[in-house]
């Protein structure tokens, strides 16, 4: 029986995907797999048996990842379940940036009441005009899953669309536009684009990437959207840009006192992926990636582990060690089997920057001795009998 604890409400279209192998725990210290939202897990003690974070979402800014990955404790994410969600939000900010949607709804609001609404509606509607997103130019930084997604639809709307990813994977780029232009050089983003939108991971690479001197490089009068996560960029050089007149506006999806009620600001509290289906989709892969994990050790869409798959745990054992990405550990570890008289009938290794994880199939069930002899080797951080 495998517990599994949520740190944020998670839907139950995905928590229904838990077979009665599965018990829901209140207790974070019980859990072998924690499902998280946004949850803030950097000052959570880190429970000895948990196995798995799986976050239902794409950002995991909220997880310390290298701590969990020396914990031995696999994090994943759900790439792409709520690009869909997010894409759209991203072409109502550009929408919302163009006219003044906002302060036209609330003038509507304020004049309710008055008899000759129609009328003065007609009269103070020059103030809200605004500009045409078709044929304006969009430059998407960071092609990923939802990246790929505004750039198409932005493109069957009839904008020009320039695309900036140094690590465009093939997949994204078999299903983009053709009429999309990929540039390798983000300045060509910058000099050329009406609306720039970001879509990358916030990292210490790429925190406050859009500061002064890249909104210095921009068009004037540019719109900047960040759907992505605050700190990409550095929020105060934005608030000179809006009230120097270089950004004309800037979206952004994360609520926080620098950006908030600030002219030119359009701030939305988080509602990127807030809709009932990327609220599934997340849920779903979430799940289905900690089953996967737990049942079979397989490591699918993890962000601090290399992906693994030796498909469906069989009648024989599987033992996975995850360990320090460093020499010599494979031949510590098949000399422990070897040495017991045990065959090793499948095995995959695998490393991710400093982290390795091995995953064996052995013809026996390995006995306490083994797994402590393969615990003590320096580098391994976990070693899991899995069947
Ligand atoms: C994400 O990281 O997937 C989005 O920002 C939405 C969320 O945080 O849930």
């Amino acid at each position: 029986m495998y517990q599994y604890h949520c740190l944020n409400p998670i839907s139950n279209i995905g928590l229904s995907r838990f077979t009665e192998n599965y018990q829901k725990t209140e207790e974070i210290k019980n859990a072998d797999g924690v499902l998280v939202r946004s949850a803030a897990m950097h000052d959570i003690e880190l429970p000895e048996n948990l196995l798995a974070v799986a976050r239902a979402g794409a950002g995991v800014n909220n997880i310390p990842l290298d701590k969990c990955a020396e914990h031995g404790i696999v994090v994943f994410n759900t790439p792409g379940a709520n690009a869909n969600g997010v894409k759209e939000l991203v072409i109502a900010g550009m929408l919302l940036a163009s006219r003044d949607i906002v302060g036209g709804i609330e003038w509507v609001k304020a004049n309710k009441d008055v008899e000759t609404i129609a009328k003065d509606a007609e009269k103070e509607k020059k103030n809200f005009a605004g500009t045409e997103i078709a044929g304006k130019k969009l430059g998407i930084i960071g092609v990923g899953a939802i990246g790929v997604k505004v750039a198409n639809t932005a493109v069957n709307l009839g904008m020009e669309v320039y695309g900036y990813d140094p690590y465009l994977s093939v997949d994204v780029a078999l299903s983009l536009s053709r009429e999309v232009k990929h540039v390798v050089n983000i300045d060509e983003i910058y000099a050329n684009c009406d609306f720039i939108t970001i879509h990358v991971p916030l990292m210490d690479s790429t925190k406050g990437m859009i500061n002064a001197e890249a909104i210095g490089k921009m068009k004037d009068g540019v719109i900047v959207l960040n759907f992505a996560r605050d700190l990409l960029v550095a929020e105060n050089d934005m608030l000179a840009a809006l009230d120097s007149g270089k950004v004309r506006k800037y979206v952004s999806d994360f609520a926080n006192p620098t950006t908030a009620g600030h002219n030119g600001c359009i701030v939305i509290p988080h509602l990127g992926a807030s809709t009932e289906e990327s609220e599934d989709n997340c849920a779903v892969m979430a799940v289905d990636e900690l089953k996967d994990y737990l049942e079979n050790g397989n490591i699918r869409n993890s962000v601090n582990y290399p992906a693994c798959d030796m498909g469906t745990c069989g009648n024989m054992g599987r033992i996975a060690i995850l360990h320090k990405n460093i020499a010599n550990m494979i031949t510590q570890f098949t000399a422990a089997f070897g040495e017991a008289g045990i065959n090793i009938s499948d095995m995959t290794n695998k490393s991710r920057g400093e982290y390795a994880y091995t995953l064996m199939d052995i013809e026996q069930t390995a006995d306490n001795k083994i797994i402590e002899r393969l615990k003590g080797i320096p580098g391994v951080f976990r070693v899991r009998v899995v069947k």
